[in-house]
């Protein structure tokens, strides 16, 4: 495989645009989920700003994600991650995270970082970068995000549950609740330990929920639940 070479992405990168957005939209089909639609304008705009980094191979664009900010700058979102399906699984993904992440802690100290996602490899990822589970009302309520998950074929579920939930899980990283103990500084180890322990908490919630729906319906329900505590993740 060619050299990648990442970088912020430029004037120089948006002959790529279209081809970034073509990527995104087979990957949205393939799926099955609706990634919220870009235009080869959009990407363009976040190009020219400085907003984005891109990943290239043999002249050809093989990743990307870009930043966006919402509640007046409160908030950043690191969006549109995407990388081509023949350079998956090689770390890559990790790699323009890890580096769009740092690009928006110096742009936007100040801001919380947050995503919303149904990809294991992202959470993975968010994980490692000091990203925790978290509800989506502690996500901004900014109604321009809100509005990108219109494109999603999972909307009604948001709008049903008044936003509270969907099948994205919420992620978010506070700068003010940062310990000096930082992931570059966890080992493998480490690393893996809270991401198993974040997938369980995710799992006790899940549990939590299915027991209080049940419950309310009629509370002699709890006998149907026994199978609930035999459930294991690992
Ligand atoms: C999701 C996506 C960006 C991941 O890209 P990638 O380059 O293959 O990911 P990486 O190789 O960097 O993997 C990152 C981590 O996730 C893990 N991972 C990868 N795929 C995984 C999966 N399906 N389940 C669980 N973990 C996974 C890797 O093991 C790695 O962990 P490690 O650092 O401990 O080794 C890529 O599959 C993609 O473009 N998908 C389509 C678009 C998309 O879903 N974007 C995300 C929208 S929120």
């Amino acid at each position: 495989m060619s050299e990648i070479k990442l970088t912020i992405a430029n004037e120089d990168h948006l002959e790529f645009a279209e081809e970034i957005c073509n990527m995104m939209e087979r990957a949205a089909a393939q799926r099955g989920t609706g990634i919220a639609k870009r235009s080869p304008l959009y990407v363009s705009a976040k190009m020219m700003e400085g907003k984005a980094v891109i990943a290239i191979s043999d002249n050809q664009p093989v990743g990307f994600c870009y930043i966006e900010t919402w509640g007046h700058g409160k908030y950043v979102a690191n969006s549109g991650l995407i990388v081509h399906p023949d350079f998956r699984n090689t770390g890559l993904a990790k790699r323009i995270k890890d580096e769009i992440f740092q690009l928006s802690r110096k742009k936007y100290p100040e801001s919380k970082i947050f995503g919303i996602t149904t990809s294991l490899a992202v959470m993975k990822i968010n994980s490692d970068l000091g990203y925790r589970p978290t509800t989506f009302s502690e996500l901004t309520t900014d109604e321009d995000f809100w509005k990108g998950c219109q494109s999603c074929k999972n909307y009604d579920i948001l709008t049903r549950t008044n936003r509270a939930h969907c099948l994205c899980t919420g992620m978010i990283y506070d700068p003010a609740r940062q310990t000096k103990s930082t992931s570059a500084k966890l080992t493998k180890e480490e690393r893996w330990k809270r991401f198993t322990g974040f997938l369980k908490d995710g799992a006790d919630r899940l549990k939590g929920k299915i027991k209080l729906k049940l419950n309310n319906q009629d509370p002699k329900n709890s006998n149907k639940l026994s199978w609930l505590t035999k459930v294991k993740l690992f």
